[in-house]
């Protein structure tokens, strides 16, 4: 079966040709980094019309780069949520036009699914059960995922995601944008141990980021003056460890207290290369085998989102034309 994958649930424009759930024919982003780049952060209104502008090339540009057309199309994967609304009514707009006009059959899926079935776009694919870590920027959830479609949700973050903590401190520290992108640059020459930054590491599962950032911020305070450049690898290698070693910690203890043997590390955080390095060394130690998919399918793609639609479509799921778009979309399938 071929599918065609889209996605627009923040501020990547994506589309994909997946051959028989595994086979990757195209995979095209367009990415609006440099337009929200000037404000610091995605502006949803400017978005969702970017996104307006980009779908139909986007789209005919991974039907190109497969090789086919879209007569060879047979059935459209397509992000219903969670994300900013607008910027996901293009994608599914996109699909349903698509999917009528030629009488293919569409199917909306999760975004957070989407992140998780990217694990199987990796060259060490999980086999079920595994534990997920989906670390990006609006969600730090642990799943233990049973099958497609069905992930029971363990562990959150209670305040800020991770990827928001990389951001929010990249913009304190007035380094550039992307946040999570820069530190991981900037903390490659930097000492992880220079700075001293709490680890919110009680018994539970859950996450929560705001003191660290916090403690970024009384740390810039007390220095009185803007950080020395020379200054900034020492504080950012030093705030991602912090970030890294709860992710690591939590997860790894997901995995042993249900006696799972594998996890799956997914989202825009895992293209961080302290979080891909740390997860291996830390999972070899204690015998838990760990997929991470290459860096291009961690962050927003709709390779992910042609993965889960193989699944539903295989399955005989067809969605209607009055399917809408979902801001919040939680799953928690059990
Ligand atoms: O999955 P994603 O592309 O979009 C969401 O669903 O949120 O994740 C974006 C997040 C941003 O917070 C970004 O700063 C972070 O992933 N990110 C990184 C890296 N690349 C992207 N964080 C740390 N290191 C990276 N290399
Ligand atoms: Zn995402």
């Amino acid at each position: 079966m071929l599918v065609l994958g889209i996605e627009s649930s923040c501020d990547e424009t994506a589309a994909a040709v997946l051959q028989d759930g595994n086979k990757l024919l195209s995979n095209v982003i367009a990415s609006q980094i440099p337009i929200h780049e000037k404000y610091g952060g995605v502006v949803p209104e400017i978005a969702s019309r970017k996104h307006v502008e980009v779908i139909v090339p986007v789209v005919l540009e991974a039907l190109e780069r497969a090789g086919v057309t879209l007569d060879a199309i047979e059935g459209i994967s397509v992000t219903r949520g969670p994300g900013l609304v607008g910027s996901l009514l293009v994608g599914l707009s996109m699909a349903k036009a698509l999917s009528m006009a030629r009488g293919i059959p569409f199917v909306g899926v999760n975004h957070l699914e989407g992140h998780v079935a990217s694990a199987f776009l990796a060259e060490d694919k999980p086999a079920f059960p595994f534990v997920a870590l989906v670390v990006s920027g609006g969600h730090t959830n642990i799943y233990v995922v049973e099958d497609f479609g069905r992930m029971r949700l363990v562990g959150q973050t209670r305040d800020d995601a991770a990827g928001e903590a990389f951001d929010k401190a990249a913009k304190l520290l007035d380094i550039g944008y992307p946040g999570g992108v820069v530190i991981d640059r900037l903390a490659k020459t930097g000492n992880p141990s220079a700075v001293s930054f709490p680890r919110s590491m009680k018994d539970s599962l859950e996450f929560s980021f705001s003191g660290v950032k916090t403690a970024l911020l009384t740390y810039t305070k007390k220095l009185d003056r803007p950080p020395a450049q020379g200054e900034i690898p020492d504080i950012v290698a030093s705030y991602q460890e912090a970030i890294v070693d709860v992710l690591v910690e939590k997860t790894l203890r997901a995995a042993e207290t249900h006696s799972i043997g594998r996890v799956a590390v997914v989202g825009g955080v895992a293209a961080n290369s302290r979080v891909r390095a740390r997860f291996r060394e830390d999972a070899e130690k204690r015998g838990i085998q760990v997929t991470i998919p290459p860096p291009v399918f961690c962050t927003d793609n709709a390779a992910m989102i042609a993965v889960v639609g193989h699944h539903f479509l295989t399955r005989g799921r067809r969605d209607a034309y009055d399917l809408n778009a979902l801001s919040r979309w939680p799953i928690d399938t059990q």
